[in-house]
């Protein structure tokens, strides 16, 4: 921890509206190279919008994004094979088998295809579906289909990973699964991800940092958590009534926080 990373990802001072109603509002956040950072918030808080404006799908009305030194909405060419998307549903293609879900996306950044075939067969090992390959998307589970989401999205060696909710539609034992999957290969490959959340344990498991946003877009809560206090129940416990709180719209919570257990920012 001795060197500060720079910033994959920039926002300053966004701003994103849908005709008179403002989404976000002069936001500004940074994500360092590695770092993994959670968003929660109410629905409505604008989470999906700043997902949205990572991806390039829409463009900010003010203010500056930035993701790996581009802008996300114009330069598309800088950014392909660099950023992998999942998304609550997993929007995989009904007709191909997983094994060949999972090769699309190496195929479509012209890599060779037998490169493709032992990387996708590779990613499919590594999220626990090594048999299952030849199989379609109707005749997987939806856990299984996730997987094989995140195989596709990870197979490609992103610098950076964004996630929308992907594990929540899941039943609970497979959901925490995926989830202890997912923060393992994060770590261990030491991607860049941010992701959006409702439940503020997987934000706890997970995130280097969380923030909490409230409506229109702006950050009410950061919270940095260490591997150290991930070990700390009583810490956990004081963190995640902290979140509940901001949540909430309850940001004023002086008699909560202890500032020397964690570092915490209220904006
Ligand atoms: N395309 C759009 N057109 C008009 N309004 C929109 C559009 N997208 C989002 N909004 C509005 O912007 C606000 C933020 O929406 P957003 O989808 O970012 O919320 P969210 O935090 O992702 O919510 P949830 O937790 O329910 O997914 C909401 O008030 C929403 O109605
Ligand atoms: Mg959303």
């Amino acid at each position: 921890m001795t060197n500060v990373p720079t910033p994959l990802i920039e926002l300053r001072d966004v701003s994103k509206r849908f005709g008179s109603h403002t989404a976000i509002d002069h936001l500004s956040m940074e994500v360092r190279e590695g770092e993994t950072v959670a968003l929660l918030g109410q629905t409505g808080a604008g989470k999906s919008t700043v997902m949205s404006l990572l991806m390039g799908t829409s463009s900010a009305d003010d203010g500056t994004v930035r993701v790996a030194g581009a802008d996300p909405a114009r330069d598309f060419v800088a950014l392909r094979g660099k950023l992998a998307v999942s998304f609550q549903t997993d929007r995989l293609l009904p007709w191909r088998t997983a094994q060949e879900n999972v090769e699309l996306g190496l195929l479509l950044l012209n890599r060779p295809r037998a490169e493709a075939r032992e990387r996708a067969a590779q990613w499919l090992q590594r999220v626990k579906l090594g048999d299952a390959g030849h199989k379609y998307p109707a005749e997987l589970s939806g856990g299984m289909r996730q997987r094989v989401s995140l195989a596709r999205a990870l197979a490609v060696d992103p610098a950076l990973v964004l996630l929308d909710e992907s594990f929540s539609q899941l039943d609970h034992v497979t959901s925490q699964t995926l989830r202890r999957d997912f923060a393992e290969i994060v770590r261990e490959q030491r991607k860049t991800c941010v992701f959006v959340t409702h439940r503020i344990e997987d934000a706890l498991e997970i995130a280097d940092r969380i923030l909490v946003l409230a409506a229109p877009a702006r950050v009410c809560l950061e919270l940095s958590v260490s591997a150290a206090q991930r070990q700390d129940a009583a810490c956990m416990a004081r963190m995640h009534q902290q979140i509940e709180r901001a949540i909430g719209g309850d940001t004023d919570d002086p008699a909560e926080a202890d500032p020397s257990s964690f570092t915490t920012t209220e904006h």
